[in-house]
């Protein structure tokens, strides 16, 4: 770790997406913030476009590492302000209950919605579960188009059905599923099925954050016809930039 630069005095911001290697990545950036400091920077700012590590919001399992918690406490010690874009909030209401550095929250929304009004005519939004209610009610209201959301219902120890908490015909619909990551795909495959039985002409799939730890292609083969991410994380999928969200957030800090 080196910087080529004089510090002295200055403000530095730090970009990292945590991808794709993120205890790497925090460690990076840890080292980079400490030695900044060390010469004479005055603030160290962090702009993660994905902050990785969110979801682990609990010990799922008896004897995990509560990452979020942890990562949290690292950079409450070395950075001085954060910056990110759609954080992974589900157990956590706020960043604010983990970080004790001041925190600003961007929401791609808006890019999405954008995105969407020049490439799709008259589409019907599905967010694929609960959680992504904010994101699918958002995005089709911006851009005036019906939506849904799916809910999972459990029928038995093996079988899960999924509802539409408020009934749209999909019937020779263009279908946009839209969340915040796809991470395995399965979530979002899911929804294309139900879609898909549901009579969907054609279906696409967008993201904010695209980690595909199983492959992108996994999600062209269950018959997903265009699977699109913003650039927060760096994808052949990546077609809804962000960098001036960012770099605007930035400017208002
Ligand atoms: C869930 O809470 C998130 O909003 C995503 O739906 C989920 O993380 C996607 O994960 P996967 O692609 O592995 O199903």
């Amino acid at each position: 770790m080196k910087f080529n630069t004089s510090l002295k005095g200055q403000k530095l911001v730090i970009i990292q997406s945590f991808q794709p290697h993120p205890e790497k990545s925090l460690l990076n950036i840890l080292f980079a913030a400490e030695t900044a400091k060390d010469l004479g920077a005055k603030k160290v700012i962090l702009a993660a476009p994905y902050l990785a590590f969110l979801r682990q919001d609990k010990r799922f399992h008896p004897g995990e590492a509560i990452t979020s918690k942890i990562m949290a406490k690292l950079l409450n010690h070395s950075i001085d302000k954060i910056i990110t874009i759609d954080p992974h909030l589900h157990r956590y209401k706020s960043l604010n209950e983990i970080f004790s550095i001041p925190t600003k929250r961007l929401t791609a929304n808006g890019a999405i919605a954008d995105y969407i009004r020049r490439n799709f005519k008259n589409p019907v939004i599905i967010g694929p579960d609960e959680e992504s209610y904010q994101w699918a009610r958002k995005i089709a209201e911006k851009i005036k188009a019906e939506y849904t959301i799916f809910k999972k219902t459990r029928l038995s120890a093996t079988e899960v059905k999924e509802k539409m908490v408020k009934e749209v015909t999909l019937k020779d619909k263009s279908v946009i599923i839209v969340d915040d990551m796809i991470s395995t795909g399965n979530t979002i495959i899911k929804a294309a099925q139900k879609a898909k039985s549901s009579g969907a002409k054609n279906i696409a799939a967008i993201a904010v954050h695209g980690l595909f730890v199983e492959g992108i292609s996994k999600l062209k083969k269950a018959g997903i016809n265009r699977v699109i991410t913003t650039n927060t994380i760096d994808n052949p999928t990546s077609k809804i930039d962000v960098a001036s969200l960012i770099a605007d957030g930035l400017k208002k800090l």
